[in-house]
């Protein structure tokens, strides 16, 4: 065990026996340990299956305030982890990968957004969940893409106020509230990538076919889509429509879920631009497997952590969030 090494790679990297029965020693590892495994709707459907818990953003924060387990297994990416950090930081929490970063959170460094906001005095400074602590700790309230509107809505009409760092969903929720926020110009590498002829191609390939979109997607793909929301709420969706098929435009993880909820429908994933390939996958969700859940459980590493001064001013932001929420029964 070298944890030097482990450090660098940013998983522990010990080969696990390809005879063991990886899924039962996950468990008996989580049992002995009390801990929990949250999953995102992203992760691969093994990773999903063996979880306690699978949901979008708000739902795996929501569960990581609330668990009475003694260590947290978040599934996701590192700004999820790190939610589950500030809400529960009396909990170990670790993440299989430690690289599993967020194109959407790297697109606002913090010193850039503080600068951002100081130059716009008397804002009220809303953030997408996929940030930083650091970004959150600048924050007045935090939403995620479940609350977004009914958290912008909260404010009266005329509060001036800052969107980041998604600048798609923040246009997608000025069009639906006709507010005039002001955006921070990032976004997801993965939902900017949808491609618009191909996803045409595919509903002329099945006009039946029912387009379901994430917010993070560009206008001109939301255009099309016959439903737009959160990745909770695409699956509520295709549970409840008369729909028979689906063109789903968000990463291609939510289709194991939808599969499985809806086993008579049918789910075709909306291409990308640039590659042969049909799906769309987030190359850092990606980086968790199970042989690295098994070894994160087994080493307790990489552990998230996160400097307490940072997390005592983002858990503000955070908390703002879930009380409204809890308010409107999301
Ligand atoms: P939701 O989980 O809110 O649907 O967001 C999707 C996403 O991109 C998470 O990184
Ligand atoms: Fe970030 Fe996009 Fe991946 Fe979600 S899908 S974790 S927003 S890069």
């Amino acid at each position: 065990m070298n944890r030097e090494k482990w450090l660098k790679k940013g998983f522990a990297d010990e080969p696990v026996d390809p005879a063991m029965d990886l899924k039962a020693e996950i468990s008996r590892l989580k049992e002995e340990k009390n801990a929990v495994i949250l999953a995102h709707y992203y992760q691969t459907g093994e990773i999903q299956d063996i979880a306690d818990f699978i949901g979008d953003s708000l739902a795996l924060a929501q569960w990581a305030a609330k668990t009475k387990a003694d260590v947290i297994v978040l599934c996701g990416v590192h700004f999820m982890g790190e939610t589950a950090k500030i809400l529960s930081p009396e909990k170990k929490v670790l993440i299989p990968d430690y690289r599993a970063g967020c194109s959407l959170a790297d697109s606002c460094p913090t010193e850039e957004f503080e600068q951002f906001v100081k130059e716009h005095p008397g804002y009220t400074v809303i953030s997408y969940v996929n940030t930083t602590a650091a970004v959150k700790a600048v924050t007045d309230v935090v939403v995620t893409s479940t609350n977004a509107k009914q958290i912008v809505d909260s404010f009266p009409k005329e509060e001036k106020i800052i969107f980041g760092p998604d600048r798609n969903l923040g246009n997608y929720i000025n069009s639906i509230t006709g507010r005039e926020m002001v955006f921070w110009n990032g976004a997801c590498h993965v939902h900017e990538q949808f491609s618009v002829e191909k996803i045409m191609e595919l509903k002329t390939l099945h006009p039946e076919a029912e387009v379901l979109a994430h917010p993070e997607c560009k206008g001109v793909v939301l255009q099309l889509a016959d439903f737009i929301g959160s990745t909770a709420a695409l699956l509520k969706h295709a549970i409840c429509s008369p729909a028979r098929s689906f063109i789903v435009a968000t990463e291609s993880g939510i289709l194991h879920e939808m599969q499985k909820k809806c086993p008579g429908k049918t789910f075709i994933p909306a291409p990308p631009n640039d590659s042969t390939c049909a799906c769309n996958e987030c190359s850092f969700m990606r980086l968790n497997t199970l042989e690295k859940l098994y070894n994160c459980l087994k080493y307790e590493f990489p552990v998230i952590e996160v400097d307490p001064e940072v997390a005592l001013k983002a858990v503000n932001s955070i908390r703002r969030m879930l009380d409204i929420s809890e308010k409107l029964g999301l």
